[in-house]
Parts: C-alpha cells; sequence; structure tokens
C-alpha cells in the first residue's frame, strides 16, 4: 500500500513538473511575444520619392507617396504628399502639403511663383515663408537626404 502510494505520490509530481514546464514555456514565448515590439528600438522610416532627376530646378513638385507607420504590433499605411523643390539639383526641400494655419491643403501658383492656400486666402513664398494670411509660421518641411540618386524624406513634419 505505502509501494503505490509512493508511486501515486511520484506520478503526480512527475505530472505536476511537466504541467509547469509547459507553462513555462508558453507564458515565455507568449510574453515575448506581447512584449518584443514595446522594447524593440524604433527605426527611422526613410521614404524613397524616386529619382532626382524627376524633379525640376525651380519649380516645386507635388510628389505622392505612402507613409507607413508601426505601432508596436501594427503597421499602418496612409497615403500623403509632399512639395519638392530644388534650386539646383544638389540642395532639395520638402515642404509639408499642410497649411500652417489650420492644415488645409496649398497648391502651388506657377504664374505668381507663390504657394496659395485657399482656406483663408494665404500666401507663402518659394522659400515656404509666409507672404500675406494668418498662417503663424512658414510651411513645415520634412528631413531630406540623398541616396544613390534618389530623393528621401522622413515623413514627419518639422517647423523651419
Ligand atoms: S488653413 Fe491655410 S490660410 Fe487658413
Amino acid at each position: 500500500m505505502s509501494e503505490l502510494l509512493s508511486r501515486r505520490v511520484f506520478l503526480g509530481r512527475c505530472i505536476a513538473f511537466l504541467g509547469s514546464l509547459i507553462a513555462l514555456m508558453f507564458s515565455g514565448v507568449g510574453a515575448g511575444y506581447l512584449l518584443f515590439p514595446i522594447f524593440q528600438r524604433r527605426k527611422e522610416d526613410w521614404v524613397d520619392l524616386g529619382p532626382i532627376t524627376d524633379i525640376w530646378s525651380g519649380t516645386p513638385v507635388k510628389v505622392e507617396f505612402v507613409q507607413r507607420k508601426h505601432d508596436a504590433w501594427m503597421t499602418t499605411e496612409q497615403r500623403s504628399s509632399a512639395w519638392v523643390l530644388t534650386p539646383d539639383g544638389k540642395e532639395f526641400v520638402a515642404f509639408d502639403p499642410r497649411c500652417t494655419h489650420l492644415g488645409c491643403p496649398y497648391r502651388w501658383d506657377d504664374g505668381r511663383r507663390q504657394f496659395l492656400c485657399p482656406c483663408h486666402a494665404a500666401v507663402f513664398d518659394i522659400q515656404g515663408k509666409v507672404v500675406m494670411g494668418p498662417p503663424p509660421r512658414p510651411l513645415d518641411r520634412y528631413p531630406c537626404k540623398l541616396s544613390e540618386g534618389r530623393l528621401l524624406i522622413l515623413p514627419q513634419p518639422i517647423q523651419a
């Protein structure tokens, strides 16, 4: 009887140990899956706007792009655009397409050589400076860099 009891105790302990081991493995995998994105270092997501030969000197060009945002477990895509300008094919500026007053989209007027915002009649010069109207500051810009003949922007606008 005592031998049977000790066998029963032994088997019970083996089952408890194996159960704990399996639970520990699954909780480790689950915890890793849940916590890894939180501790993952965010990398900068530069967006390729294409070859710089597509951007003419002296005239702003509106370039559309898709921005991918990574937020922990989710990746979302958002369509956006930038007004890109180069005076000489070497230096590039990319303006956020939203007016700095209330965020309306503005457009380039080739005849006046100015950016015009229709919402409250704002006017910006080719450098993005406020010429007329209520905007409190010049147009915001995206950080730019060149890589192998292509223009890359970081789609997080900064104030000029
Ligand atoms: S939103 Fe552009 S002037 Fe008001």
